[in-house]
């Protein structure tokens, strides 16, 4: 593992303002909350915290907004959303800033978070041009019957700290596309970001009140979000606990939901994988943000006959990643995002070893000059059980584990073996292998011969526990409408 020399930090203290009916404000009703950088622990900004009342006034902005978005044209709708695609790439260094100064992310990845953020806006301003209802074959002969798709109305999404401007693209982009109007409450880790974006909406002329953002104690923005007539559609990324609670809230009202929630990725190599290729993948799938994606790959089946070979080359791969100071060029692996992911990994790591895991790399918190304690080795397990806790449970960090396989029936069993299935991974050069193991994974997202499948112009979204709804594509503009049948009579 390689290290990188610490960079002279920047501090910001600025607030960051929301945005409520076209209007950018400050106001806090409670002290607001600093927002800290993982890397330094230095704070880079504040964020207001709203209260209900204020939750209400940006539902209230969004259900006046609605009746007027929802009229104008698809293409109108797609060439405002362009605009913005075209803002976040052009202020591409200041927001990837943002990102790797809120969350920690490595600079390059951030850059590629702005870009998949700007093609998110592309691809629904396309799903949403492109949107059609049907005709139906009526059985009676003066009846003419169709089914219309219309946008569902106000909506609200509640935005995750790891992906800080992607996941708000992603829901918001569909929603505007469809012509519904968003609250967006981002995560009390990166409100920043999400106050440039407010920004850049407000610069490429999105209506007042299409697109608003709300910051504060969760449980106080939502609850009042939720409880709002007005609201239709609730839209989360976030861990499976809060989706089960979200959606009980949400059943009051029986606002729809679309939860994308938390993970637990298997990742097999069978022995006729091109297995210097598979771990290009797994490198890609398991340290992208240091493992903290929720399509992360967390238990890794490797078939036991090409173990040993596959062990070297992701140990090669390993010890050229390099750890430090997130907002340098070089750095691959920067800080966990608080105290508790690191005590989650720590535990993991533990747990692991206890249960008869071997060590092989990493294992320890990294100590670099003048930065925090956030900072994690990158750390490879091989072998343990099932029982272990980063075996049951989705690690969100930098630790892969390697579990041996003999047969297909036996690694397809211990795949689909947990309560979650949003990604699962399969590396074959065998076609008809391939496409057997695809069909019979319990996944929503899969990768067949690819670490890294998420795409603005596909479907993503977990089954079982993992949550339900897809965002992405026209399936995930479609998500953001609802279905009118019209019956009509014609005199001939
Ligand atoms: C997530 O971690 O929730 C999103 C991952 C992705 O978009 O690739």
């Amino acid at each position: 593992m390689l290290r990188s020399q610490p960079s002279n930090w920047e501090f910001h203290l600025e607030i960051a303002p929301c945005l409520i009916d076209g209007r950018l404000h400050t106001q806090s009703d409670e002290a607001p909350l600093e927002v800290r950088n993982p890397a330094t622990d230095a704070v880079v900004g504040l964020m207001p915290m709203c209260s209900a009342a204020v939750a209400s006034t940006a539902a209230d902005a969004a259900v006046h907004a609605f009746s007027s978005w929802k009229r104008t044209t698809a293409s109108e709708r797609a060439r405002l959303l362009r605009l913005v695609a075209a803002r976040l790439r052009s202020d591409r260094d200041a927001f990837a800033r943002m990102i790797t100064l809120e969350c920690g992310k490595p600079l390059l990845e951030a850059r590629g978070e702005v870009e998949y953020s700007a093609s998110f806006f592309d691809a629904a301003a396309s799903a949403g041009e492109g949107l059609e209802g049907s005709t139906i074959a009526s059985r009676i002969a003066d009846r003419r019957a169709f089914a219309l798709r219309e946008p569902i109305g106000a909506t609200m999404a509640i935005t995750p700290w790891n992906f800080p401007l992607a996941m708000i693209a992603r829901k918001t982009g569909p929603a505007l596309a469809a012509g519904c109007t968003q609250v967006v409450k981002p995560s009390e880790e990166t409100p920043l970001t999400a106050a440039l974006l407010s920004q850049a909406m407000l610069d490429c002329g999105i209506p007042a009140g299409v697109f608003n953002c709300v910051t504060g104690d969760p449980a106080t923005i939502v609850g009042a979000l939720l409880a709002h007539p007005g609201m239709r559609k609730l839209s989360f990324t976030g861990s499976t606990e809060v989706g089960r609670l979200l959606a009980r809230q949400a059943s009051d009202r029986l606002v729809r939901c679309a939860l994308e929630l938390g993970g637990n990725a298997p990742f097999i190599v069978f022995a006729d994988a091109d297995l210097a290729r598979a771990a290009d993948q797994l490198i890609a799938a398991k340290f992208r943000f240091m493992g903290q994606t929720c399509i992360s790959a967390n238990r890794v089946y490797v078939e036991r006959s090409v173990q040993s070979a596959f062990l070297a080359l992701i140990e090669a791969r390993m010890d050229a990643l390099t750890l430090g100071d997130p907002l340098l060029e070089t750095t691959r692996v920067g800080p966990l995002i608080n105290d508790a992911a690191i005590a989650k990994v720590t535990r993991h790591v533990q747990d692991a070893i206890a249960r008869g895991a071997t060590l092989r790399r990493g294992g320890s918190i990294a100590k670099l000059a003048g930065m925090s304690q956030r900072f994690f080795e990158p750390t490879l397990l091989v072998g343990g059980t099932p029982s272990m806790a980063c075996a049951c449970e989705e690690t969100f960090g930098p630790v892969l584990t390697i579990h041996a396989f003999d047969t297909e029936a036996e690694v397809i069993l211990a795949a689909n073996a947990v309560a979650v299935g949003l990604a699962a991974y399969v590396m074959t050069q065998d076609a008809d292998r391939l496409w057997r193991v695809v069909e019979q994974l319990d996944a929503g997202v899969v990768g067949a011969n690819d670490g890294a499948p998420s795409a603005a112009e596909a479907p993503f979204g977990g089954f079982k526990e993992s949550g339900y709804g897809k965002e992405g594509g026209r399936i995930g503009v479609e998500e953001y409408t609802r279905v009118k049948y019209v019956s009509m009579r014609v005199r001939s």
